[in-house]
């Protein structure tokens, strides 16, 4: 979700003005996906990096997300959609924390459509947090030293219990990764939009499902291979 700051610069107004709308779109995304019939959304809502921020802007994003969770946790309700967590979410404040539990325990019954917020996330740091937990089942026996299967520690990921993403789409015009979902994304198509994330909308998304479904997606396997066995995760953007 990039260029919330930038949105705001081009119109001389204050970054958290820019965050403020970003919300919005956050909100109207979730209905998207929602409408698209995709299972799992996730949104990179505060990178571990991002502590480097001014104190004002840290504080300003912390109360927008108390914001969007008090007011939004009726609409995933009425909508059904599970909200999830990945990153370190025990270093947020205590009223972010309080809300997450709230909103995470109001919406866990929900199968079918999942909201995944990426907050004090970094790939990085779930690498760290992945061995620590791997070598600690190692030494309590709970998992074979031998057992050298990407499935085996990938259990110990953050995103143990969620499917790996088949579509990433950053906004902003930039064209990095910036330490988001390294591993999961392995095999994952990128769409970098010229928009900032104010600006995302639903024929953006609609935009990038588009291309996301022009995409042969290989999993290194050849094109004739392809044809004959069925790997299909195309999205349909509309009905009928
Ligand atoms: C990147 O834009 C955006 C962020 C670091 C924060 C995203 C947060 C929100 C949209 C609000 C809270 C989230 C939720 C889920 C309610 P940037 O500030 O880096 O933009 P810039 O690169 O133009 O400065």
């Amino acid at each position: 979700m990039d260029g919330n700051g930038r949105w705001a610069k081009k119109r001389g107004l204050p970054r958290i003005e820019g965050h403020r709308r970003g919300v919005e779109t956050v909100r109207r995304t979730i209905e998207t996906a929602r409408d698209f019939g995709i299972e799992y959304l996730t949104l990179y809502a505060f990178s571990v990096e991002n502590w480097r921020r001014p104190e004002e802007e840290v504080g300003g994003l912390m109360n927008l997300l108390e914001y969007f969770l008090k007011r939004e946790t009726s609409t995933l309700i009425k909508n059904k959609v599970r909200l999830r967590t990945i990153g370190r979410t025990e270093d947020l404040p205590p009223k972010v924390r309080r809300e997450l539990e709230r909103t995470i325990a109001a919406t866990a019954d929900f199968t079918e459509h999942t909201l995944v917020l990426a907050l004090n996330y970094g790939s990085r740091t779930e690498v760290l947090d992945a061995a620590k937990s791997y070598a600690a089942a190692i030494a309590k026996g709970d998992v074979d030293p031998e057992d050298t299967s990407w499935q085996s520690f990938a259990q110990h990921l953050y995103t143990a219990d969620l499917p790996d993403p088949d579509l990433v789409i950053r906004t902003s015009g930039e064209t990095r990764v910036s330490n988001f979902l390294l591993l999961q994304a392995a095999y994952a198509e990128f769409v970098f939009l010229p928009l900032f994330w104010p600006e995302f909308d639903r024929a953006a998304f609609t935009q990038a499902i588009e291309d996301f479904n022009c995409r042969e997606r290989r999993f290194g396997r050849t094109g004739d291979q392809l044809t004959a066995e069925s790997t299909d995760t195309k999205v349909a953007t509309s009905h009928g």
